[in-house]
């Protein structure tokens, strides 16, 4: 089984939310820099107030404060059971920089998923997209309605839009997705760890897929 795992797509592909699926069935850790740095932000600590200057604009953290949150949540000895990378790395020195942490800890990249989509149906995730603001399960207003609106089908939280799910953030971080993490995946590709997915296949046929290819 392939266990220590980087999910990468656009903004809005379904990475948190496959993220999601396959932590609880592959039993994997799951490291999402986003919710590492919107957590940070709620407690208003000092990395959270730096994060949250960056993140409601859609620009990207400063690589040397990302890549120390990463190499620090790695060294975690709940990590031993295999890690699903969600949103690390978005740039060329974050990738050679997680190569070398994953080298140093013994922990190396087995596969990098990658999830395609096309950008109209991002805009459409993002626009419509709820989260809950206990647990950061995602939702969607049209697509994957909760039970109760408002309400987290999980935890019972309230749902509420991130401040980044607006149209004048999202092209911004389209943009830094085109120009610095989309290169990455030839990066992966040459090292033979590349795997990709149609996203918009639905959510269950999605982790059927993927889940599948992980457990070979
Ligand atoms: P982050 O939280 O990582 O945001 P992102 O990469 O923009 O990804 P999203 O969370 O928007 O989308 P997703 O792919 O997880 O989609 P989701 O599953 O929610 O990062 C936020 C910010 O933090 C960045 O902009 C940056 O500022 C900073 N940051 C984070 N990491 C950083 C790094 N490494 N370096 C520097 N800065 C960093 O799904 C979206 C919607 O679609 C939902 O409504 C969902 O219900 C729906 N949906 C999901 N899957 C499907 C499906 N298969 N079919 C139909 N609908 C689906």
């Amino acid at each position: 089984m392939k266990k220590n795992i980087i999910l990468m797509g656009p903004p809005g592909a379904g990475k948190g939310t496959l993220a999601k699926q396959l932590k609880d069935a592959l039993h994997l850790v799951h490291i999402s820099t986003g919710d590492m740095f919107r957590d940070a932000i709620k407690a208003q600590t000092e990395l959270g107030k730096l994060a949250q200057s960056y993140i409601d604009h859609g620009d990207l953290v400063p690589d040397e404060v990302t890549i120390g949150l990463v190499k620090e949540r790695l060294s975690q000895k709940d990590c031993e059971a295999g890690f699903l990378l969600d949103g690390f790395p978005r740039t060329l020195p974050q990738a050679e920089a997680l190569s070398e942490i994953a080298k140093s800890i013994s922990r190396e990249i087995d596969v990098v998923v990658n999830l395609d989509c096309d950008v109209d149906e991002l805009v459409r995730r993002i626009s419509g997209r709820r989260v809950c603001k206990n647990c950061g399960a995602p939702y969607h207003v049209i697509t994957m309605k909760p039970k109760v609106e408002g309400v987290c089908d999980l935890c019972g939280g309230p749902l509420y839009q991130r401040k980044d799910d607006n149209e004048d953030a999202l092209k911004v971080r389209l943009t830094h997705y085109e120009e610095e993490t989309k290169p990455l995946l030839d990066y992966y590709q040459k090292l033979g760890l590349l795997a990709s997915f149609n996203s918009l296949v639905g959510k269950e046929n999605l982790f059927d897929e993927v889940s599948s290819f992980l457990k070979k």
